[in-house]
């Protein structure tokens, strides 16, 4: 592995096999009840600009499990919000953490730390890319399908950082992925061309079309996420009409395989992005894939901080 995580497009499928390997390991011991703690006398630094539920304590609760300990650091309280530079402020953290978690709008924020850093630093989500996200939902899909190559996911929605992040992470381990939004919102057009590089090295398949429906066709996996990301309020009213024909609900559950599973990052807009019946309907995984953020970023924390024996 790398000194960082910042895109899965950084790391490669070996890496990704070595994190779902930990966190079989480490998920085994956590039911267990098997107290393990590779990371004592460790402290990671968690610096969000955004708001978050599942990544903030999945990564402190992680951290505390391991061992170790965590400081969240809202920006507005830091000086990086009264003008320290990044690189200033990485400095620093490399004198007192042993590594950063950060949440923030632009990924060359996260990238200029990780550059004048020492210490690891991952990407708890960018405007660009989820990371930890994709390898969580992969880790669930692997878990419940017993494989992920030859997996169709059918990602229905914003060409956001979630959607990013699918394709760095299907390309890479072989799967085929089937992106739908409406026209002029796909995703990040340099992604989308080198993860159809990617896939095409690695056996999978990157498809694109405005048709939802086409999308669902035998898909396994149907995976939605918000039609407005943090940052993008403003944009509230429009984005509902333009994704109006993009709800996952019933009639699109049944367009796809029969035993198709759908998935969500969270959090969700109810009765937008995703009917209720569905969410809390029998195809739905979306809690089980929460859960097993916790089970993974504390694989990653691990790899990356050093505790592995
Ligand atoms: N899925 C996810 O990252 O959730 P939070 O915004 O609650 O961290
Ligand atoms: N696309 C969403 C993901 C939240 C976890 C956002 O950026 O708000």
């Amino acid at each position: 592995m790398k000194k960082d995580l910042l895109a899965i497009s950084d790391i490669e499928p070996e890496d990704i096999e070595e994190i779902f390997s930990r966190a079989e390991f480490l998920k085994r011991k956590f039911y267990a009840g098997e107290v393990y703690q590779p990371l004592k006398g460790k402290t990671l630094g968690m610096i969000f600009k955004k708001s978050s539920t599942r990544t903030r304590i999945s990564f402190e609760a992680g951290m505390y499990q391991l061992g170790g300990h965590a400081i969240f650091l809202s920006s507005k309280d830091l000086q990086m919000d009264r003008g320290e530079s990044i690189a200033d402020t990485a400095k620093i953290f490399s004198l007192y953490l042993n590594g950063i978690v950060i949440r923030t709008y632009s990924q060359e924020e996260v990238e200029e730390l990780a550059a004048n850093s020492s210490i690891p630093v991952i990407n708890g989500l960018t405007d660009l890319h989820h990371p930890c996200q994709i390898l969580c939902d992969m880790f669930t899909i692997k878990e419940k399908l017993g494989r992920l190559e030859g997996v169709k996911v059918a990602y229905i929605g914003d060409g956001n950082n979630i959607a990013n992040s699918w394709l760095d992470g299907a390309s890479k381990m072989g799967m085929n992925l089937s992106i739908s939004s409406p026209a002029g919102y796909e995703p990040d057009a340099g992604i989308v061309k080198r993860a159809a590089l990617s896939a095409g090295k690695n056996s999978g398949k990157i498809e694109m079309t405005n048709d939802p429906f086409e999308a669902v066709r035998d898909a396994d996996i149907i995976y939605t996420d918000v039609w407005t990301s943090m940052g993008q309020e403003r944009e509230y009213e429009k984005r509902l009409k333009d994704f109006r024909r993009f709800q996952v609900n019933t009639e699109m559950v049944r367009a796809a395989k029969k035993n198709v599973l759908v998935m969500h990052c969270l959090p969700a807009h109810r009765g937008e992005e995703i009917s209720d019946d569905v969410i809390d309907g029998e195809r739905s995984i979306v809690f089980e894939e929460a859960e097993n953020r916790l089970h993974v970023q504390k694989a990653i924390l691990e790899l990356l901080m050093g505790g592995k024996k």
